[in-house]
């Protein structure tokens, strides 16, 4: 099939990208680099062998995408293309309604006037809200969001499932991820974030390459066994091939489809950093601090839907992931610059 991934060369996508080619599918990357860079396009092309044809646009912008559209035979649309820093979204809310709801909407009507039927969506356990018991299940439905990143992935998700009610032959396939680290064991992909990341994985591995000083654990005092908050890690590699598995699924089922993508074992954010310092023989300096503002205690997946549905399970487990991330930032010690 030819695949369509807007916002392709982030992380999420470009991972994505490597699997859809080494199963035998035609890729196509739409992206503004607004938060990646060309080079992954060239590092796509080194793991592969093969170069996805490559789209610099904006999403949002509809002459921009229907041109993708008039040039390619497009089957399937992975709708990657968002802005995701969360604390960010607080401070800049409409920048992220823009952005994120507009490209949505470009990319459905685009589909629309050219035929195409399927799309997969990035969406985040985030929708549940703050009140879901864990593990989440896919039919609790979305809960109430803390921030307006939560917000615009809750108002895409409504927004792809009444398109689908609307048109009968529209395929909408909602991946709620949990939380994607490590990088293809190639390391020639990886997480990039630009600035002082947002997340522990790349904080963890950028204080290991000496960018950062020492880490600083968001609280010590939550209610879980070690007192910091836990969370369902999984690898980018397992989630892109979960997008394969999506892909395969949106182009032989009609309506609205939602699965969790996680493995179902919670980690600790101490039990991170342990394991990261074991798997690569390397201090990471850390101190506690206050809580940050939104974190919940504790969320997992309840994954069963993706084993039985798509056929799909998360198959590497945490010492992979701190290898794989070591391993890309190592050889990236300033990631693609
Ligand atoms: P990323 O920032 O690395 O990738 C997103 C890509 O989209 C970037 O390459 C960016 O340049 C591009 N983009 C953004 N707006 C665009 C626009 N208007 N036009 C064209 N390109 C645009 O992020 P990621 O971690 O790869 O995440 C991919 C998707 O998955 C996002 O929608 C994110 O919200 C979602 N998600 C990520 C996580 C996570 O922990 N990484 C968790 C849950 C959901
Ligand atoms: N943490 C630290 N120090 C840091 C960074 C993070 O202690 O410097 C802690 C956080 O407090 C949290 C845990 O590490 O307890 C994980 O934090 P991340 O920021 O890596 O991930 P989150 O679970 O907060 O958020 C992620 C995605 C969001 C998504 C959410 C729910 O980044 O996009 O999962 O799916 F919405």
């Amino acid at each position: 099939m030819k695949i369509l991934l807007a916002g392709g060369a982030g992380y999420i996508g470009s991972h994505t990208a490597v699997e859809l080619i080494r199963a035998g599918h035609d890729v196509v990357i739409a992206d503004n680099y607004d938060n990646s860079c060309p080079e992954v396009i060239n590092r796509i092309e080194k793991i592969t062998g093969i170069r996805p044809v490559e789209y610099e646009v904006d999403v949002k912008n509809k002459s921009g995408v229907k041109k993708i559209f008039d040039e390619n035979l497009i089957d399937v649309v992975i709708h990657f293309a968002g802005l995701k820093a969360v604390g960010e979204s607080v401070q800049l809310p409409l920048k992220y309604y823009r952005n994120n709801i507009d490209t949505t909407l470009t990319l459905l009507e685009v589909m629309e006037e050219s035929g195409c039927n399927n799309i997969v969506f990035s969406s985040s356990a985030t929708v549940y809200g703050e009140d879901a018991p864990a593990p989440y299940r896919e039919e609790f439905g979305r809960g109430k969001c803390s921030n307006p990143y939560g917000w615009t992935k809750n108002m895409m998700e409504q927004i792809l499932e009444d398109a689908a009610k609307a048109n009968p032959e529209l395929s909408v396939v909602l991946l709620r991820y949990f939380n994607p680290i490590g990088a293809d064991a190639t390391g020639l992909i990886g997480e990039d974030p630009q600035g002082v990341p947002n997340n522990l994985m790349p904080y963890v591995s950028q204080v290991a390459v000496g960018r950062r000083e020492k880490l600083t654990i968001f609280g010590d005092d939550y209610p879980t066994d070690d007192g910091t908050c836990r969370r369902d890690y999984l690898h980018v590699t397992d989630l892109a091939i979960g997008h394969v598995k999506a892909v395969e699924y949106a182009d032989r089922e009609k309506g609205t489809n939602i699965f969790n993508l996680g493995t179902g074992n919670p980690y600790s954010v101490l039990e991170i950093v342990n394991a990261f310092q074991e798997a690569n023989d390397i201090k990471i300096k850390y101190e506690f601090g206050p809580r940050r503002e939104g974190d919940l205690p504790e969320f997992w997946a309840n994954a069963d839907k993706a084993k039985e549905i798509l056929g799909w399970e998360a198959k590497r487990g945490i010492v992979d992931m701190c290898r794989d991330t070591w391993n890309w930032q190592k050889n990236n010690p300033n990631g693609y610059r």
